[in-house]
């Protein structure tokens, strides 16, 4: 969390002050499935931002539980695709999936914790920062390999 938290000065990317995050073709890795997997993701976090500016602790804590179970299901499904594609890395991939998903459990017990308007600032900030850094830093990696491929292709 602390690591987290002390990059969040670094530029990002979908940040625009109180907009909600929006998907952009320039965050397409080129597979169908794992772009409409972040597009799902963007949106659970959308509802999470909303959920905090409404200051519904209950919704907010819905919408991580789903985002949670979401991102475990996208998680498994792109190491799926990154390896039948032959990116290299999967294991490194799947470590930083963990990772994530540890992220997001020090988040909800954040929550847990205190319940201060700081507080939701961070979540939000984290919860942002959690998702790019995640969709900008590993999975654009694997795209060299997923455009030899058409992007409707499905791992059998
Ligand atoms: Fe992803």
């Amino acid at each position: 969390m602390a690591a987290y938290a002390a990059r969040l000065d670094r530029p990002t990317y979908l940040r625009e002050g109180s907009m909600s995050l929006q998907w952009r073709e320039q965050l397409s890795i080129g597979n169908d499935l794992i772009d409409s997997d972040h597009k799902y993701l963007i949106e659970i976090i959308n509802e999470a931002e909303d959920s905090l500016r409404r200051n519904n602790r209950s919704e907010l804590m819905a919408a991580l539980d789903n985002l949670s179970q979401y991102a475990k299901v996208h998680f498994a499904r792109e190491e799926k695709v990154a390896s039948a594609v032959g990116f290299e890395h999967v294991s490194h991939l799947h470590e930083s999936h963990e990772a994530l998903l540890m992220t997001l459990n020090e988040v909800k017990q954040e929550i847990g914790e205190k319940w201060t308007a700081a507080s939701a600032e961070h979540i939000t900030a984290l919860l942002r920062f959690w998702l790019i850094d995640h969709v900008i830093k590993e999975d654009m990696q694997i795209k060299p390999k997923t455009k030899k491929h058409s992007p409707s292709f499905v791992p059998s």
